[in-house]
C-alpha cells in the first residue's frame, strides 16, 4: 500500500475513535444528552470501548484475507483507543455514579457479576496498554506476545459484561458477543503463508 494511502488510513482511524468523544462533549454543552446523562455517557463510552476492541479483533483476520499488513499496524492504536474509553468508561462510574464512595463501590462490586466481568476486562486492557509502548516489546520479548493474547479474554469478558448488564431485550450485546466468538474462532483455521506473521 503507498505511503499515502496509509497515512490517510490512520488519520481516518484516528478521527473515527475520536468522533464518539467529540460528540459526547458537543452533546453535553449543547444539552444533547438524554434525561439521564451519567448514564448516557457510561453508555456510549462502554459501547464505543467494546466496538474499538472488536473491530482491533478484526485486524488480524483482515490481514489474512488481503495481506496487507497494514491492518496489524492498526490494531495498537484500536486497542489503546478501546482502553481509553474503557478508563473514561470506569472513571464516569466511579466517580459520577458512586461519587467515589470507595466502601460503597467495595460492597458493590462483587455483588454484581456484570461489574466483576468489566473489571476483568479492564484490568487486562490496562496490562496491555501499559506494555504496549515498543521499548516493553524490546524489553518482554517471547512473553509480550503471550500476555498480548490476553485480549482474547478480554473481549470475552467484555462481551459477558454487555450481556449481563443488559435487562429485557438482549439482541444487541448477543450480537456483539456473537460478533466476537466468530472472530475468535476464525484464529483457529490454520494460516496460509500469505496471511502469516500476525
Ligand atoms: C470495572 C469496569 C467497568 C464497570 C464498573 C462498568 C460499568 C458499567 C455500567 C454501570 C454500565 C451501564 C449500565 C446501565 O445503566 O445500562 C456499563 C455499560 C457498558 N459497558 Fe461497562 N463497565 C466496566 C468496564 C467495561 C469495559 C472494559 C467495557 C468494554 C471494553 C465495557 C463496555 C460496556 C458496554 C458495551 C456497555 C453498554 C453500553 C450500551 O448500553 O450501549 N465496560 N458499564
Amino acid at each position: 500500500m503507498k505511503p499515502t494511502y496509509r497515512a490517510a488510513l490512520l488519520v481516518a482511524l484516528h478521527l473515527s475513535a475520536l468522533y464518539p468523544l467529540a460528540l459526547v462533549i458537543w452533546d453535553y454543552h449543547t444539552g444533547g444528552l438524554s434525561a439521564n446523562p451519567i448514564e448516557d455517557i457510561t453508555r456510549r463510552t462502554g459501547h464505543t470501548a467494546i466496538v474499538l476492541l472488536t473491530v482491533s479483533l478484526a485486524a488480524t483476520p483482515a490481514r489474512r484475507l488481503t495481506g496487507w499488513s497494514l491492518f496489524i499496524r492498526l490494531r495498537r492504536p484500536l486497542g489503546l483507543y478501546s482502553f481509553f474509553y474503557a478508563s473514561i468508561h470506569l472513571m464516569i462510574f466511579i466517580g459520577l455514579d458512586f461519587g467515589f464512595d470507595w466502601e460503597l463501590i467495595w460492597l458493590e462490586w462483587p455483588k454484581k457479576r456484570f461489574i466483576v466481568a468489566g473489571l476483568a476486562a479492564y484490568v487486562i486492557l490496562l496490562s496491555l496498554a501499559i506494555t504496549s509502548p515498543k521499548l516493553m516489546v524490546a524489553r518482554l520479548g517471547a512473553a509480550w506476545k503471550k500476555l498480548h493474547r490476553m485480549v482474547y479474554p478480554a473481549s470475552i469478558f467484555a462481551a459477558a459484561h454487555f450481556v449481563w448488564l443488559v435487562k429485557g431485550d438482549k439482541t444487541r450485546p448477543m450480537v456483539y458477543a456473537a460478533v466476537i466468538a466468530a472472530l475468535l474462532l476464525v484464529r483457529l483455521i490454520p494460516v496460509t503463508a500469505k496471511g502469516r506473521g500476525s
